[in-house]
Formats: C-alpha cells, structure tokens, sequence
C-alpha cells in the first residue's frame, strides 16, 4: 500500500533544511514507493492547506541551498493569529491532515517546533521531527543540523575581526546567536581564539572581563575580542529573571491570571533589555579599560546561505532515516543523533526540555585551559 506523507519546517530558518526535506522525499519515494507533498511556511500552510507536490524535479538540485524551499513561519497550531486573534487552529489541521489521506506529518524543527508537533501527536496525526537549529539547544539529541554551517561562520567572523581589533588596538565584542544556550558563542569563541566567551549558562561580571582585558595589556596585547552569546546575563540580571520567573511559577499554582500576567512581563521586559546589554556591556568595558570598543552583532548571517557539507550529511542522514522510520510505523518519535547512530527518541523526552551548555562541559574546561575569561 502506498503511503502518503507530508512535510512541513518550522521556526527559523537553518542551513540544511532543503537536505532534509530532499533526504526525506528521496527515499520515501525510490526507497519506499511513498508519495510526498509539502507544506507552505510551517503549521500555517497546514491550516490553509497550501501545498506542493515534492517530487522529481521539485526536489533535485535542492541540497546545497540555504533556507527552505518550503517557508517557514512561527506560528503555533494551538495560538495561530487569525483575524487579529490568536486562535486553536488544531482541529482545521486535521482535518487537512486527513483531506490527504496522510500517514504521516514530518515536522522539522527546533524546540519550539518540536512542542508543536506534539500537541498534534496528541491530536491524532502520526508525527515524525526532525532536530534543526543553529543553536544546537535541542533535548535528546547530541546535535542539530545547521549548528555546524553557524559555527564555521561564527569562527569565521571572529578570525575576520581579529585583524581589525589588533590594528586598531580596541575591544571588540562579537554578539553570537543561540537564543538561551551558548553552544554557539562557546564554539565558536573557541575556534576563533577569542579572549572572553560569555555564555548564559555562565552569568558574567563586568569587572572579571575587565580586568582579563587590563592583564592582556599589561602582557602586551592591546586588543581583545569578547565573544558574548546574544542569551548572556551579568550575575545581577540572572538573579532578576530567576525571581521573574519564579513569581511566574507561584502566580501559575495559586492560579493567579493577573499576577501571572504582570510577571509574565517582567521576564519579557528582562529579556528585552538583555538584547541591548551587548550594546552597554561594551560601553562598561571601554569605560573600565581605557581601551576603545566596538560592537558586532553577526545577526541573521549566521543562518544564511549555503549548508557545510557536515550539515548536508547529517540532515540527508536523518531525512532518510526518517522515511525508513514511517515505513516501519514508527511515529511520535524525534529522529535524533545518539554517538554515531541515528535512533528515535518519543517526543515526550524531547517536549519542554533545552539541551543547555552543562557547566562540566569538555568545551567549557577546554577554553579555561587556554586563558579565555568565562566572566565568572
Ligand atoms: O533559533 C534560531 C535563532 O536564530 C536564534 O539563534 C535567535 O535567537 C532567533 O532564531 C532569531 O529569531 P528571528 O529569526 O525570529 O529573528
């Protein structure tokens, strides 16, 4: 009998996706004999039932490009803006789930994705993810694709910059993506020799990072390059969230709506004023030195563009496995990467969890080994 699957990313967009789908569509159809449509930027293309039929042509010549040929957006199945309101679109994506006759809905995405593909799980559907995300955050598995194609442009930038910060003698602070995690800012630093690394995971103290910086000089190096995860905090805004959400927490038991709205926005407002603290980390380190600083935030580059050939590899492994997964009739599953193999994992294990930098971490203890300030 054949079997009809479909296909759908979501959340930011990640090199390697477009290999995966490829991965996924290619074996499904001359591994499997299945037949394969995909879905229009993420959950609301199955709401609205926008499709494309992946085959032939649709999915040759696909491996090597950035983003996804399908879209993607960051709407929630259960919160979907519909006519100015956010609204539960679950039952509307069944029922095109099932107007398919679909055995299966692939899901490729990061955390969030991985939420939502599981309350449709709960729906019914026979769900399949896949881990894609630059910022490697993912539970229940060793990587993700499209964190390697980040890492090479993270380094490479950070390589870039040395050049200008030795001319010119300044600081320069790099901001790196990742969300909450630091893997990315931690890699990346790492590879790309950077003086300071500050990770989430870590919360810093503006006047470590300052007095690496001043002992640098002292040894004659008259630049520095301070590698700061976008998710960083100092000692004293991580202290503010953990109490933001933990009212959030107490609001939630006592089952307090407007508390638990008022402290909802307190981590909002924490959370927002972190994204300027790259910005004023670097004032505060240029008025502590004495030494000239400059900010740059690599942004959305580091998503953009062609995937490395460790991200083709592994995203075609997971979308084949995959296929072979559906044909198997294992659902609810994420396929992930565990040492060398490739396995399911149930969602339940993934669902609500973030894979964080753990603080014993061999990269952690690498970087220390070779001098760089953690700021702690
Ligand atoms: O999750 C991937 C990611 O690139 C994060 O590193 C970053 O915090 C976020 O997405 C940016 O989101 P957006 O593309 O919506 O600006």
């Amino acid at each position: 009998m054949t079997k009809y699957i479909g296909i759908l990313t979501a959340g930011g967009d990640t090199p390697g996706l477009n290999a995966a789908i490829r991965g996924v569509a290619k074996a499904g159809m001359n591994v499997y004999g299945m037949r394969v449509i995909g879905f229009r930027d993420g959950f609301r293309g199955l709401m609205q039932d926008r499709t494309v039929r992946l085959e032939g042509e649709n999915v040759s010549g696909i491996l090597t490009i950035g983003g996804t040929i399908l879209g993607t957006s960051r709407d929630k199945p259960h919160k979907m803006p519909v006519g100015g309101k956010k609204l539960d679109m679950t039952d509307v994506m069944l029922d095109t789930y099932k107007k398919h006759n679909l055995d299966a809905l692939v899901c490729l995405g990061g955390g969030g994705t991985q939420k939502n593909a599981y309350r449709l799980l709960q729906k019914g559907m026979n769900i399949v993810t896949l881990p894609k995300t630059i910022d490697n955050d993912v539970a229940m598995t060793d990587v993700t694709f499209g964190f390697d194609t980040a890492l090479n442009i993270a380094t490479e930038a950070i390589d870039r910059l040395h050049s200008t910060a030795h001319s010119h003698h300044r600081i320069i602070v790099v901001e790196v993506m990742g969300h909450n995690t630091g893997w990315l800012a931690l890699g990346a630093g790492v590879s790309g020799g950077a003086d300071v690394i500050l990770i989430p995971e870590i919360p810093y103290q503006v006047e470590r990072i300052a007095e690496a910086i001043v002992q640098r000089r002292r040894d004659g190096k008259h630049f520095s390059i301070v590698a700061v995860s976008e998710g960083a905090m100092s000692v004293e805004m991580a202290q503010r969230l953990r109490d933001a959400e933990a009212e959030v927490a107490t609001a939630e038991e006592a089952g307090d709506k407007k508390a638990r709205k008022a402290a909802k926005q307190k981590v909002r407002d924490i959370e927002a004023a972190r994204v300027e603290s790259t910005h004023g980390l670097t004032r505060q380190l240029e008025a502590l030195t004495g030494l000239e600083s400059r900010v740059t935030i690599l942004g959305h580059v580091q998503r953009g563009g062609v995937p490395s050939p460790v991200d083709r590899l592994l995203a075609t492994r997971l979308g084949t496995a995959c296929a072979r997964l559906i044909h198997e009739g294992t659902f609810g599953v994420m396929v992930a990467v565990r040492g060398e193999d490739v396995e399911p994992v149930p969602l339940e294990q993934v669902v609500g969890f973030r894979k964080c930098v753990p603080l014993g971490h061999p990269w952690i203890q690498t970087a220390r080994d070779v001098g760089v300030c953690l700021g702690d």
